[in-house]
């Protein structure tokens, strides 16, 4: 038959094709349509095989609109002796394609009208798979294959994805870091003004992204204290546990005085304030990210420990003053406070090389967390994120920056009273107003169901992968559009490296397939050396000395988390034992997801020892 409008007549090619009529509409009920399907014998060429996951289209007027099939089953209710139709087809309607005057044909998403009953379908073929997947105008990147036809690139549009955010989504192995890998090696390649500041919580992008990347982990970035805010600083003192009261409190008294007196001692003090003092107070707030210098803030302590009479009130001065020492001493620690007393202010150097000003040919910076102490991971995401938000608003996005962020979960759990509440705020902020600012989020989670979902619903494009856990697929099907919900109950079934991608980014929700990456560019931890072909070799004593040398001091190793335990390379025999329950009153959530239990940090320990002395004043 001929349809109404020659479908595969895509823009520039005329010749008018022979469509074969598959079946015709029987029921249409908002945007589904049933379709009824005759007889088919099982020798049926690839593309006459209906089933789901597959494109089809039905003839509306002078448009062909395309559908996905969700659902084929055989007919069994009776039917007038004029169809013969045996099987049903339900088909979810997601686009159109229309024919301009001039021949040529466009694809648009959505339909502008629906299909009556006895309206022909048809196969769409690769023609028309090219003409809604290959949109021109707009900068494209080509990731994989779609799954139904492999012939066809699979586009997303960068700017439509970048802009309003985008979330890759799956059970751990089933390609989501090489997912992220492959899309921001292609990013940067249609952005060349595009920088990345890439969270790797498990080190294993170090090798990814070549010379265009810049690796940061504790040896070679500095972050000092002064960059953190007051919710950072009392975490680091801390040691990711929550301040004591009255300590915070002192601490907060005494760090915009730190402040004003650095200020006064650089003679940036305003000259027409009355008070010198009084008026630097003012100037400086608690989070303003101006220099201090540990020497003043332990000499302002000391001093009004000094005037106290009150015993139990020196007692938690000297409590503080410990944990300050203890901290800028502890060698994990150097990032933050070496140079503690030296100050300068040398933000203009930290913000050009944290996020690439100018990029230098490496418009990519992969900061390495798995390096630096666990406690103080939460803090450091929450300094990075906050400064790479705040630089886009002061600069009026000048810059366009994506933050990706792996195991959003962490970060940004369901659950307000698991993880760093200054974490969560510097990444939503990205999330709500990032878009504005030219800072754009990429977040990767395992655990879809442990991550905010307001967070999701920030996200634009969605690359859904492998999904089994019922409470992951009832989220995103809550989270993604009506019209794309029916196509989740595939995601169980999805391959390694399979994706469903959805949302702004793609023309239409689609099954692709990732484009394989070489062996040598894909994300592997640190720790996995050589091929994992080979035999494991056991460690002998100097490879033991080295984890044992992590182990005490300069570089740690990450966490195990227990998803990802079978991701981790670690071998087995330096895993350390399960964390025990954390101490009471403390929020048990947090320790079990984010931090070591209390008892492992050697911060604390130390601490603990010295609270038992008696004040030395
Ligand atoms: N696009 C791809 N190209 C090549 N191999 C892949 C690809 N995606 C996944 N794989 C294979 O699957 C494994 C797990 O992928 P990975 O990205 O680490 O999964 P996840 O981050 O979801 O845990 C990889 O080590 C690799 O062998
Ligand atoms: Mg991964």
């Amino acid at each position: 038959m001929t349809l109404p409008i020659d479908a595969s007549q895509a823009a520039g090619h005329a010749p008018t094709q022979k469509v074969e009529l598959l079946g015709r509409v029987i029921s249409v009920r908002g945007s589904q349509a049933s379709v009824g399907l005759p007889a088919m014998s099982s020798q049926a060429p690839e593309e006459r095989r209906v089933t789901v996951g597959k494109f089809l289209g039905v003839a509306v007027g002078k448009s062909l609109l395309v559908g996905l099939i969700t659902d084929v089953s055989l007919r069994t209710e009776p039917v007038p002796r004029d169809h013969d139709y045996v099987a049903v087809a339900q088909l979810e309607l997601i686009g159109e394609i229309r024919s301009g005057d001039a021949g040529t044909a466009h694809f648009q998403r959505g339909v502008s009208s629906y299909p009556a009953i006895g309206d022909p379908v048809v196969c769409i073929g690769s023609r028309e798979l090219r003409l809604i997947f290959q949109t021109s105008g707009s900068r494209m990147i080509e990731v994989g294959q779609l799954q139904q036809d492999s012939a066809i690139a699979a586009a997303v549009d960068v700017d439509e994805t970048l802009s309003k955010h985008f979330a890759v989504l799956g059970t751990t192995g089933v390609g989501k870091s090489s997912a992220i890998a492959l899309l921001l090696q292609q990013m940067l390649q249609a952005r060349p003004d595009l920088r990345v500041l890439l969270l790797d919580v498990h080190n294993e992008y170090g090798r990814c992204f070549g010379e265009r990347a810049q690796i940061l982990n504790p040896n070679n970035i500095r972050l000092p204290f002064w960059l953190f805010n007051f919710d950072e600083i009392v975490d680091v003192f801390f040691g990711g546990r929550p301040g004591l009261e009255e300590e915070v409190y002192f601490l907060s008294e005494v760090i915009p005085l730190a402040k004003s007196s650095y200020a006064q001692q650089m003679g940036v003090t305003s000259r027409l304030a009355g008070k010198a003092g009084e008026a630097a107070y003012a100037r400086y707030t608690l989070d303003v990210p101006v220099p201090y210098r540990i020497a003043d803030l332990l000499a302002l302590l000391d001093t009004r420990m000094g005037k106290l009479e009150n015993r139990a009130s020196r007692m938690v001065y000297h409590k503080l003053i410990t944990r300050i020492e203890t901290v800028c001493n502890d060698p994990r620690y150097a990032f933050m406070f070496e140079n503690a007393n030296v100050g300068g202010d040398t933000m203009v150097e930290i913000l050009a090389m944290l996020f690439r000003l100018p990029p230098n040919g490496k418009p990519m910076t992969i900061m390495q967390l798995a390096g630096f102490p666990s406690e103080v991971v939460d803090a450091l995401v929450s300094v990075t994120c906050r400064m790479a938000f705040d630089l886009g608003l002061w600069s009026d996005g000048h810059d366009p920056l994506l933050v990706v962020c792996e195991e959003a979960h962490r970060y940004m759990a369901a659950d307000y009273s698991v993880g760093f509440a200054p974490t969560r705020r510097a990444i939503s902020r990205i999330a709500k107003e990032g878009r504005k600012y030219a800072v754009s989020l990429g977040l990767v989670t395992q655990r879809l169901a442990e991550l905010d979902p307001t967070i999701l619903s920030q996200c634009s494009t969605l690359f859904a992968m492998r999904m089994t856990n019922d409470r992951d697929q009832a989220l995103l099907r809550s989270a993604v559009a009506d019209t794309a919900a029916n196509l989740l109950a595939f995601l169980p079934s999805l391959g390694t490296g399979e994706a469903f991608a959805f949302g702004e980014g793609v023309a239409l929700p689609t099954r692709l397939k990732f484009r394989q990456l070489p062996a040598r560019m894909l994300p592997r931890s640190d720790m996995m050396s050589g091929d994992q072909g080979s035999a494991h070799a056991a460690m002998d004593s100097r490879s033991l000395e080295a984890v044992i040398e992590r182990w005490r001091g300069r570089v740690t190793k990450p966490r195990v988390n227990a998803d990802k335990a079978a991701d981790e390379s670690r071998p087995a025999s330096v895993q350390p034992s399960p964390s025990p329950q954390p101490a009471h009153g403390l929020d048990a959530n947090r320790f079990r997801l984010l931090k070591r239990p209390p008892e492992d940090q050697s911060l604390n320990a130390g601490l603990e020892r010295q609270m038992t002395e008696a004040p030395r004043r």
